[in-house]
């Protein structure tokens, strides 16, 4: 029962702080430290984002679905009711949409490799500046965001721009905390998705990029090398491909 599961993670959780209270000879005010950095995190609004950095890829990684390809984090960014695009397709832009051209395309296919027409990409990225609309205030409603649906070949066909690598923002508690313990706040670029297919399970992942300077190093510790990318140019696009396997559902 999952609820027995989370009582007795939450117990556990409890006896292990308490445990290294005492064992760090934790002063009065070093707990009126750790206490302010935890509500400082609540009144930022940042636990979706820290809990998701810190804990997502360990719970991720033990769920991974046989027969499905390589999942990854879904991370704090994801927006429903996203706008439907039918493939082959552009990403919602702005005139002039700043960053490097990027065309992504593939199949989506079942377990033996059938291709699965009609299946649905629920695509997000941040910008060129690395922003995920609807958390950076300037950036329009479902900027980048779409649900795109594969062709008759069970292709998908994507226009968009290369995202800019993910910044914790710095000025705020999960930016100190991740200062205090020496890392760096960044994630490598990546295009998130969650795809979808009726008789199969969902799978959610996100790809990279390679030459990304941060792949080796992401706060999220979240990069697997299968995700990673390699575009080439053609024209003045950069174009990369990249096949999705969904699981099928179990009967029952
Ligand atoms: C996390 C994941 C992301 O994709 C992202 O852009 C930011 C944070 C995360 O794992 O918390
Ligand atoms: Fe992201």
């Amino acid at each position: 029962m999952p609820v027995d599961r989370v009582a007795a993670f939450a117990g556990e959780l409890v006896a292990h702080v308490r445990k290294s209270l005492v064992r760090h000879e934790i002063s009065y005010a070093d707990y009126q430290t750790i206490k302010r950095f935890l509500i400082d995190v609540g009144e930022a609004d940042e636990w979706p984002l820290l809990l998701d950095i810190l804990f997502e890829q360990t719970v991720e990684t033990f769920n991974a679905v046989d027969g499905a390809g390589v999942g990854a984090v879904e991370g704090p960014f994801h927006v429903p009711d996203a706008p439907v695009r039918h493939s082959p397709c552009a990403l919602p832009q702005r005139p002039d949409e700043p960053g490097q051209a990027l065309r992504l395309t593939g199949a989506v296919r079942a377990p033996d490799g059938t291709p699965l027409p009609g299946a649905v990409l629920d695509t997000w990225q941040a910008d060129a500046t690395g922003g995920y609309s609807h958390f950076a205030p300037e950036l329009p409603a479902y900027l980048l965001r779409a649900r795109v649906v594969t062709d008759t070949a069970g292709r998908y066909d994507i226009r968009t721009v290369l995202p800019g690598a993910y910044q914790v923002p710095a000025a705020g508690p999960s930016g100190r905390l991740f200062a205090l313990l020496g890392k760096h706040p960044w994630r490598p670029a990546h295009v998130h998705f969650t795809i979808s297919a009726p008789g199969h399970r969902p799978l959610t992942t996100q790809l990279y990029f390679a030459d990304d300077p941060w792949l080796d190093s992401d706060v999220a510790e979240a990069v697997k090398d299968e995700l990673v990318l390699k575009p080439r140019p053609e024209d003045r696009d950069l174009v990369a491909e990249y096949d999705f396997v969904l699981a099928t559902e179990e009967p029952g």
